[in-house]
């Protein structure tokens, strides 16, 4: 059974092969299941770009898309989410991505469900797929990652996605270095890599912008929006002095003018909707990686 939990339940090899077919899905290549193979999203926390990029790449497979509508769901009279995923399981689902505020939800389900569970992401943990379509976008732009340099400014400590984005980073052999307030950086991600604001901007070969988690924590630090852009936002100013092929990367959703000043959302350098665009792409492939083999299982048992 292949679940994906975290970034590091993939082996490099893995990783490589997923980012090789998301390339070739974006081609036109072609990976069908059997005609009615069922795959259910449970998104229990808000969600525009992860629940949507997967329910087209599960279409563009040829999927049947179950989305349980969390808040009409039986979740509101108790069913516990292992009922739910069990349930999932019971009427035909073949995977389940799931969504939770919970950190490591996927903790309580572990050994005890027999399809594979996707994480579009968990609480302050992790958010795999959300890596997998970042590295994407840096590959498209740089061949080598060793020694690249890719900052990630904000909101670190409350941030699954700069969590998964380091881990894997580090391990592809770039520099990781933080910015941004430092009551949010988390020095167990990398010690010493602290970069004043203008400093990041000015050697990041990608600057990985963040959103304040402000579902996770009460912003104590008593800033505006503004004193915060002024402080560690991406302003027109700080852009001027990036160098000439970095780029500017954000999970989204954004908060123009905060993170990052509204007119450089869209600006040349920026790759923050190029990222939206690899995400269908990325997440057809971690359905494949995920599925092919069981499904061709199955078949061969004649069970599909
Ligand atoms: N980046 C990301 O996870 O966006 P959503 O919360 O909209 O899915």
């Amino acid at each position: 059974m292949k679940h994906l939990l975290t970034i590091n339940d993939l082996s490099l090899m893995e990783i490589e092969q997923i980012l090789h077919d998301a390339q070739s899905f974006s081609k036109g290549e072609k990976w069908n299941p059997a005609e009615k193979t069922f795959v259910a999203n449970l998104f229990f926390e808000p969600s525009t770009r992860t629940r949507m990029s997967f329910e087209v790449a599960q279409k563009k497979l040829g999927f049947e898309v179950l989305n349980l509508d969390c808040g009409f769901s039986s979740t509101q009279k108790g069913e516990t989410l292992y009922d739910t995923v069990r349930t999932m399981e019971e009427i035909g689902a073949k995977a389940a991505v799931i969504r939770h505020s919970k950190d490591r939800y996927f903790e309580e389900l572990a050994g005890k469900v027999n399809i594979p569970i996707i994480n579009a992401g968990d609480g302050c943990g992790n958010h795999p797929t959300q890596s997998l379509l970042d590295l994407l976008t840096i590959q498209q732009e740089f061949i080598v990652l060793q020694g690249l340099k890719v900052v990630i400014v904000g909101d670190i400590r409350h941030s699954r996605v700069a969590r998964s984005n380091a881990e894997i980073l580090h391990r592809l052999g770039a520099k990781v270095y933080f910015s941004g307030p430092r009551e949010w950086y988390d020095a167990s991600l990398a010690e010493d890599h602290y970069l004043p604001m203008d400093e990041a901007c000015e050697m990041a070969d990608v600057l990985m912008m963040l959103r304040i988690q402000h579902e996770r924590h009460e912003c104590k630090s008593g800033m505006t929006s503004g004193q915060y852009h002024e402080a560690y936002g991406l302003t027109p100013a700080r852009e001027k002095r990036m160098k000439d092929q970095a780029i500017i990367m954000h999970p989204a959703p954004v908060n123009r003018g905060v993170e990052i000043a509204d007119e450089l959302v869209e600006c040349e350098r920026s790759r923050i909707f190029k990222q939206m665009n690899n995400g269908v792409f990325v997440r057809m492939a971690v359905l494949k990686w995920a599925l092919e083999e069981n499904l061709k299982e199955e078949t061969a048992n004649g069970y599909l």
